[in-house]
């Protein structure tokens, strides 16, 4: 049965930021006990690195903090819209590409940049550590984390359960 509530991440390659904003939700979402709700994955805009695992870098940040990245890359498509319903963009650029594969509104309003869910943060985008040096994915996880904290409380408050059980949408 599908999880009641669907969580994508995107960057460009889904080598380094998105899956690592995608192992941190998890983490969260499982610390929290809230495990079972939801159905969390990442993906790229760009496919080249379909199929690799986390670049090294990527894992060594995230594995100092604990979370391993089990992820395998994978191309963003289409039907992402159908299978969730928060789709969390790391930068412009990526919110352009996605947008430009929405059917109707109902896609285009599961998007937004994940900075955004960060209530200290100044800019909105996660930068791309890829060409930079090893402090830049440091940085990666420390901005993932707080946005994916904003996040998480966010789609609690969004999707409380009343006592009678169904979802309160409010
Ligand atoms: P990501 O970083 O979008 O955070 O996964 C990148 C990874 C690879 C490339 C660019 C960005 N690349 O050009 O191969």
């Amino acid at each position: 049965m599908a999880k009641e509530i669907g969580v994508l991440f995107v960057c460009l390659g889904n080598i380094c930021r998105s899956p690592q904003a995608e192992g941190i939700f998890r983490k969260l979402v499982a610390d929290a006990g809230l495990r079972d709700r939801f159905d969390i994955d990442s993906a790229g805009t760009g496919g080249w690195h379909a199929g690799e695992a986390p670049d090294w870098r990527t894992q060594a940040a995230s594995e100092r903090h604990g979370i391993p990245l089990p992820h395998r890359a994978r191309l963003f498509e289409v039907g992402d819209f159908d299978r969730f319903d928060h789709i969390l963009a790391m930068d412009r650029s990526n919110l352009r590409d996605i947008l430009a594969l929405a059917r109707d509104d109902a896609d285009r309003h599961k998007v937004r940049l994940l900075r955004e869910l960060d209530p200290l943060a100044d800019v909105v985008s996660v930068p791309d550590p890829y060409y930079g040096d090893g402090d830049g994915f440091e940085r990666v996880f420390q901005i993932c984390l707080a946005a994916c904290r904003g996040l998480l409380r966010e789609l609690t408050a969004r999707h409380r359960r009343t006592p009678s059980g169904p979802i309160d949408p409010a």
